[in-house]
């Protein structure tokens, strides 16, 4: 194939116009019709790609028409090689999970993308297929959610300038805890919502919400992100690390992510999201600047859940110093030593910082390991970490010894914060454990570094860092139905 490269496109162009559709020379001597946009490149785009890449959608341009797509061709082929579009960082060769709405291209699909662009990129004959039907509105069903929550606030966009992150609060006025079978968050504008979670959680102690659903001191000082990441990093004290950091409060935990491409969860009837009386739906909200000024109001749709909930979905972030539930204390590693936690004045486990990253460092592995004390079942991953993440890879082992790489990321990519959801559910048996190797690249050969020659903290920002996997779990032996029998003052 090489070598026909070097045919002039002049030669190319005039078999075409000469016999009206192309043919290509393989390098064994055999001919092959080129494929045509009409015939073979546009049901592959509609399929794996206009998801994103069509008008009023995340990607910079539509692939929908020949139009469209032609001056992209070489941009195609040379992504879809990398590997880069469509966006899927798991290796599916190297992990055992095998996820729902995997966006992988076969190697016959990619052969044909990239024929069609070393023929020319010929337009061909013939209708288009019919695009496929895109949401207009929620994804789930295209229903109506049970209840909605939504951005209190029509938030503007500025047309230039520095991402935006930001969080709104929203009270959960029901008076019993309810649970979501599924949930959707759903931006009103995709173009500029580049990432965006929904969390349950407490209000920090000395806080409540003010105008727009922000957070706010009791003297009405704004509590903005930033704020927040100064006060982390300039120090460590347990209770400022809670204000700030509220997932790690009780009662608190995450509802879903939206990244482009998703943002629905469904779970299997009999187990959902919890959605606490009393507490706060936060949105977390990371926007894009597109060069013109926009707005977005995300909402949050549930669908309640249409039988008895036995099993409570439950997440949980991997560094969580505290053990919670079916997890015993994790164990950190870094650059292969371990971070022994200590006892604070309370007498309370705390884990001591871990070490900054240092500067130029290209290779900064830390291991986390949580041992698994009662069976669980797994539903799926989330692994967290910004632009120095560089790669991360989740093992179970189990109490045989055996291991198992459910989860292989060899380049993380910042840029797309991808929820693994297993396509099958995973037991894993009490006496595992699960092990999350990251590492992280602050050298100058990482393209997305902001500051190689800075030494890296541990925080929220994304020239901060952070070690995360949020688990989805159910843990086996809860039976909630029994529970909700037992509390109403039935016998078991
Ligand atoms: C989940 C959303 C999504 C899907 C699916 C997707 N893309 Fe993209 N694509 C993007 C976004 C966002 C960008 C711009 C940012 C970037 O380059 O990462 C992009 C950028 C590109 C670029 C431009 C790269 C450059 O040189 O600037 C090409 C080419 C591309 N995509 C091709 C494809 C093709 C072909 C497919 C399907 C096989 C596809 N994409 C599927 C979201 C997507």
């Amino acid at each position: 194939m090489k070598a026909i490269k070097g045919l002039s496109f002049v030669v190319l162009f005039s078999i075409f116009t000469v016999l009206g559709g192309g043919v290509v020379v393989r390098a064994d001597g055999t001919a092959k019709a080129v494929p045509t946009f009409a015939k073979d490149i546009a049901p592959i785009l509609y399929e794996n790609c206009t998801s994103c890449h069509r008008p009023g959608d995340i990607a910079p341009m539509s692939l929908i028409t020949y139009r469209d797509t032609r001056p992209w061709a070489r941009a195609i082929k040379d992504t879809v090689l990398a590997g880069e579009m469509p966006p899927w960082l798991a290796d599916p060769h190297n992990s055992s999970g095998t996820f729902r709405d995997e966006r992988i291209l076969d190697q016959a699909t990619i052969d044909t993308l990239v024929a069609w662009v070393d023929g020319g990129a010929p337009q061909g004959e013939g209708d288009l297929p019919a695009l496929p039907d895109f949401p207009e509105n929620w994804t789930y069903k295209d229903g109506e959610p049970d209840y909605v929550f939504e951005l209190p606030v029509e938030y503007e966009i500025a047309a230039e300038g520095q991402e935006e992150y930001l969080d709104f609060y929203v009270a959960i006025p029901w008076e019993e805890d309810r649970f979501a079978e599924v949930i959707e968050l759903r931006p009103s504008n995709r173009s500029v919502v580049h990432h965006a979670g929904a969390y349950v959680v407490d209000l920090p102690p000395g806080t409540r919400v003010g105008e727009h659903g922000i957070l706010e001191t009791f003297d009405g000082e704004v509590l903005d992100r930033d704020a927040a990441s100064k006060l982390s990093r300039k120090n460590s004290t347990r209770i400022e690390q809670q204000v700030f950091n509220q997932f790690n409060l009780a009662g608190s935990s995450k509802l879903i992510s939206y990244v482009p491409g998703r943002g629905v969860e469904r779970f299997m009837p009999g187990t959902g999201k919890r959605v606490t009386a009393g507490k706060y739906v936060r949105f977390t909200m990371h926007y894009n600047a597109v060069g013109q000024v926009e707005t977005d109001q995300s909402k949050l749709g549930l669908w309640f859940n249409t039988k008895p909930v036995h099993h409570e979905v439950l997440t949980r972030q991997a560094g969580n110093p505290v053990p919670t539930s079916a997890f015993g204390h994790d164990i950190y590693i870094v650059q292969g030593e371990e971070i022994v936690p200590t006892l604070d004045e309370n007498g309370e486990r705390v884990r001591p910082k871990i070490p900054n990253i240092p500067p130029y460092e290209g290779n900064w592995k830390i291991t986390g390991i949580t041992p698994i004390t009662e069976p669980i079942t797994l539903y799926g991953l989330s692994p967290h970490m910004h632009l120095r993440g560089k790669s991360l890879r989740w093992v179970v082992t189990f109490p045989d010894g055996r291991e198992e790489t459910i989860l292989d990321v060899p380049k993380f990519d910042f840029n797309w914060q991808i929820h693994y959801e297993l396509a099958e559910p995973m037991h894993i048996p009490a006496g595992s454990k699960i092990t999350g190797i990251g590492v992280y690249d602050n050298s100058l050969a990482n393209r997305w570094n902001p500051g190689p020659q800075l030494e890296v903290y541990w925080g929220d920002q994304s020239w901060d860092e952070m070690y995360q996997a949020f688990t989805e779990y159910t843990i086996d032996s809860q039976d909630l139905t029994r529970l909700i029998e037992t509390t109403d003052g039935a016998q078991e």
